[in-house]
Parts: structure tokens; sequence; C-alpha cells
């Protein structure tokens, strides 16, 4: 329609008739409604719709990239680490030491290659929904011990004291021990990562009998409140310019949060610039499955 103005506008016309006593049609009853409003409110809506259409394009495309490049990625590297491996280990004896040095420093950056894309892989898993816990009873407390000396190298190389208190009564819990694995060797590297003097502690606690808790509690560099907001989230580290001389690609804690909020867990930090930081995790002592039937795909026995 057009107004006075000779502006043309969007209107809705519903027409009815208007009947006398003995229902013969006498008349019609028109009524305009000029719907810009409503017109415009849909219009925001449908780009609304589609910026969020494009954005979970993106985000799909996003994780599949991650995934072609890391099986890609993945076949060649495991060729070079197995083939170095035999290299070495047939030629032990013939090379001279720099020789085997060269070759150990082609399985040891390998190795670290390989943690990397296993890492961007489980990310990509993880943020598509597609990861399954593997569940069985084990003992918590033998694993952590387990976990613990097999970091203990990387400690004693800093001079750094990585101690162990467990304090528990019932030591059996229902869970993924190589993702409890995961999370624990995440934080404990990071303890130790970012400490230079001082010591790491790993303390386990029961909360009460559905709930166990471990915290990693170092004497570290620490990180500042702004820091404290972003450090879950996928690439970030604190304060860039620092961690730069650490390696590390910033995916670690986005990990270590999705695979716990999967398990019904949680973690919290607390830390203090200069004087240290304490991770706590509060697990279930038995992982349950959700009722729901979308997340009860992601489990698998
Ligand atoms: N124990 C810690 N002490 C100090 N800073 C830490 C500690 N753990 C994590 N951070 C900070 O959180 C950031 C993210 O950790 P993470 O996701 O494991 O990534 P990455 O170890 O690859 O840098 C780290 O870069 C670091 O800045
Ligand atoms: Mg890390």
């Amino acid at each position: 329609m057009q107004n006075h103005q000779k502006i043309l506008f969007d209107c809705e016309i519903s027409a009815s008739t208007i009947k006398d006593n003995k229902g013969n049609c006498i008349g019609i009853r028109w009524l305009l409604r000029d719907i810009t409003a409503r017109k415009q409110a849909e219009n925001k809506i449908r780009c609304v719709e589609m910026q969020n259409f494009k954005l979970q394009e993106a985000a799909q495309l996003k994780s599949q990239i991650v995934t072609v490049l890391s099986h890609e990625l993945r076949t060649p590297l495991n060729a070079i680490l197995g083939f170095s491996d035999i290299l070495l280990r047939l030629n032990k004896n013939q090379f001279n030491s720099q020789s085997v040095k060269m070759v150990e420093t082609i399985i040891r950056n390998g190795k670290q290659l390989l943690k990397l894309i296993n890492n961007m892989l489980d990310f990509a898993k993880l943020e598509e929904g597609e990861f399954s816990l593997n569940l069985q009873y084990f003992n918590i407390t033998e694993l952590i011990r387990l976990i613990v000396d097999d970091l203990r190298f990387f400690a004693n190389q800093k001079n750094i004291n990585l101690d162990v208190n467990i304090n528990i009564q019932n030591v059996k819990v229902f869970n993924d021990p190589i993702r409890i694995q995961q999370i624990l060797t995440n934080l404990i590297s990071n303890a130790i990562k970012f400490t230079e003097t001082g010591s790491v502690l790993i303390e386990l606690q029961e909360l009460d009998e559905d709930k166990i808790i471990i915290i990693v509690k170092d004497t570290g560099i620490g990180i500042s409140q702004i820091d404290l907001n972003h450090i879950f989230q996928a690439f970030r580290q604190a304060n860039q310019t620092k961690s730069r001389c650490y390696q590390g690609t910033g995916l670690g804690l986005t990990i270590v949060k999705d695979l716990l909020d999967l398990m019904g867990g949680n973690i919290t930090v607390e830390s203090q610039l200069g004087e240290g930081s304490t991770f706590r995790v509060e697990l279930p002592r038995e992982v349950k499955l959700v009722n729901n039937q979308e997340n009860q795909k992601n489990f698998h026995f």
C-alpha cells in the first residue's frame, strides 16, 4: 500500500462479510494493518538464523579440517617414529655417539609432534560430541602413583619436589583410566612446567561416599586473576608472550575440562601470581550413564 506521503509499506488485509438478520450479504468489512514493524522483526530473525547457520558450518568445517589433517599427519609420523626406532636398535653398535644422538632427537621430536596431533584429534572429537569413554573399575591410588612415577623424571630435571599425599579409604572407582591419566598428566605436567623452584603436590581425598577430589598444587609462577578467566578456553595461554617460552598449544586445559564434563566432574583453580596455583578436580566415584539418548551414544563399553 501507499500512504499519504506516497511511501510504500507492507500491509495485511483481512475482509469479512456483513450479513443482515436473514443471512444476506449486505457489505464487506475491510481491515488494513500496517505490518512494517513485524516484517522488520522477521527479517532480523532470518538474518540471525542465517548467521547462526554460517557459524555452525564454519565450526563443523574447522573440526573436519583438524580431523583430516591429524589423520594425514599421524600416519607418516608413525612411520617416521617406527623406522627411527628400528634404525637405532639395529645399528646402535655401528653408529657413533653423534649419530645415536641425532636419531634419538628425531624420535623425541616425533613423539612430541604425535602428542600434539593426538591432542588436536581429541579436542576435535570432544567439540563434535563424538568422544567415547571406556568405563571400568580400577584402583585410583595405583593409577595416580603410576602417573606420578612417569613424570618424576621431568620434576627431577628441574630440581622440583614431586610429592603424593593419598588420603582415601575406598580406592575403587568406575571411570575411564586412560582419560583420567590424560587429565592428571596434563595438570601435573603444567604444574612442573610452570614451576621453577619449590614443589608440586598431588593430593587424593574423599569428599563423601560418592565423590573424590584430586588436587594438584604447585609453587610456580601462578596465574593472574584476568588470565584465570581464559585458561580453560581452546588455544588460550596466560600472558601469551611469557608462555611462548614454555612449550604448548593451550589445548591441555580445554581437553581436561571437556573430559571432566563428560564424566560429570568439574575443575576449579585458585592462584596467586608468583606464589603458585592449585587445581582441584572433583569426580563422581562412579561415572553414571546419562538417561538422555543423545548422551548415551557417547559411551561405549
Ligand atoms: N600450574 C600452572 N601454573 C601457571 N600457569 C598455568 C598452570 N597451568 C596452566 N597454566 C596457564 O594456563 C595456560 C593453558 O594451559 P594448557 O591448556 O595446559 O596449555 P599449554 O600447557 O599448552 O600452554 C598455560 O599456557 C598457562 O599460561
Ligand atoms: Mg598444558
